[in-house]
């Protein structure tokens, strides 16, 4: 059985990352504008790097938590198991998981600035603005800022349209093209969606369960029936 999971901000909040839009979110603390715009990084890189590196910080002090390590323990399961996250964290991957697409970036990484793909290995949480790529540019965190190109969105939608059956965990759906992953997944496929809040997801999109819980209480369950071969 294929299985796609696909998580946002909401699956690290209980490892004690912000996520972006709830009332005590990241984006109530710093303008976008300043922080995750080309236009930013034009104008201040010194403020974009500062702002990464404390993400990376918090990050490196962060834990998977028991939603992380439950999506894990679901691909060890099921092998073809797929995730994607708009998540620039690494918290899947610290819970075992294999060959997780970021669509937003991956704070562990940084790029070229002139081009999106050539990225490199960051070693501890600080970038030093000023170091050069390989191809001579300056280094900027590896994430798709606001009105940028998401270099993997195709792949996660081509993953999506295989899915026999989605989780969907910890995302507002506010930001596109990444909210429209859903839409990729074949009508007959079913989604879970765990949330305690309120998705944009379509009322009327009869494939989707929504489990009103936090991650840590909504995830592991679900994925004891799904190894368990139960009802779900
Ligand atoms: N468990 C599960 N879901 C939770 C929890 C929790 N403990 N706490 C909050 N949530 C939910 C909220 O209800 C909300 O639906 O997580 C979601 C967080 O939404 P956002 O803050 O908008 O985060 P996300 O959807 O990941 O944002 C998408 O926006 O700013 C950009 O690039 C950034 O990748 C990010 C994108």
């Amino acid at each position: 059985m294929n299985i796609v999971v696909f998580t946002g901000a909401g699956i690290s909040a209980e490892s004690g990352l912000g996520t972006f839009r709830d009332a005590d979110g990241l984006w109530e603390k710093y303008r976008i504008e300043d922080v995750c715009t080309h236009e930013a990084w034009e104008r201040n890189p010194q403020l974009c790097v500062d702002f990464y590196n404390a993400r990376r910080r918090d990050t490196l002090a962060a834990q998977p938590n028991a939603a992380h390590i439950a999506i894990a323990q679901l691909q060890e399961a099921f092998p073809d198991t797929r995730i994607i996250t708009q998540n620039i964290d690494d918290l899947h991957e610290r819970a075992g998981a294999r060959n997780v697409v970021h669509l937003h970036g991956d704070i562990r990484m940084l790029r070229s600035s002139i081009n999106e793909t050539a990225t490199v290995p960051l070693e501890g949480w600080e970038q030093h603005y000023g170091d050069r790529h390989p191809d001579g540019s300056l280094l900027r965190p590896y994430i798709v800022f606001f009105g940028e190109g998401v270099p993997y969105f195709e792949t996660a939608c081509n993953i999506t349209a295989t899915a026999d059956l989605m989780l969907v965990v910890g995302t507002s759906l506010n930001v596109y093209p990444a909210a429209s992953l859903l839409r990729f997944a074949p009508t007959t496929t079913p989604i879970y969606f765990i949330d305690p809040g309120e998705p944009l997801f379509d009322q009327n999109d009869l494939r989707i369960h929504h489990i009103r819980k936090k991650a840590t209480e909504g995830v592991p369950p679900l994925v004891d029936k799904l190894c368990n071969h139960l009802p779900l």
